[in-house]
């Protein structure tokens, strides 16, 4: 079903805040904002159709200097999917952004949630830690980074 093939990690890790940014992207799937105790994230993405709807935008999907969406979307202490870049950025500390892929190196699911601070994988219940770290299998190995920044109020792929 799913052709999503893994996105070669990247080695940046965390993002610090910057000033002046682009505009915001594509649609995001977003964790509940305001909300400290619970983020939770939904947005399942099916992966797979990566259909370009031939826009004309200037970045593919995933592209560095792509945006993610406001970093208010990202609670401290959980994190948010990005569906449509296959990308989960969390805030382990205050401040500090942890850009990971949304895909599970288990199976090559698309993971669509994190909740009390593990990001969740939906086809077997992979549950991985805010650094990508694996909490429960059955995947054996973490989730790759992805580079992320931040530039003003915005989480940008590196
Ligand atoms: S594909 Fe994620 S747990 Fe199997």
């Amino acid at each position: 079903m799913t052709t999503g093939t893994p996105t070669p990690s990247r080695d940046a890790d965390q993002a610090e805040p910057r000033s002046g940014g682009p505009t915001l992207g594509r649609r995001a799937a977003i964790a509940g904002a305001g909300a400290a105790a619970l983020g939770v994230v939904a947005a399942c993405s099916s992966g797979g159709s990566g259909g370009s709807g031939g826009q004309s935008s200037d970045l593919p999907e995933g592209a560095p200097g792509t945006v993610l969406g406001p970093t208010s979307e990202v609670p401290v202490g959980g994190g948010a999917v990005f569906a449509n870049q296959q990308v989960v950025v969390t805030q382990p500390a205050p401040g500090r952004y942890q850009g990971l892929s949304a895909i599970c190196p288990h199976q090559g699911c698309s993971v669509n949630a994190v909740q009390d601070g593990e990001v969740i994988c939906p086809c077997h219940g992979s549950r991985f830690g805010l650094d990508g770290a694996v909490l429960q299998g059955p995947a054996a190995s973490p989730l790759a980074r992805r580079a992320v920044t931040v530039q003003g109020t915005n989480i940008t792929l590196a």
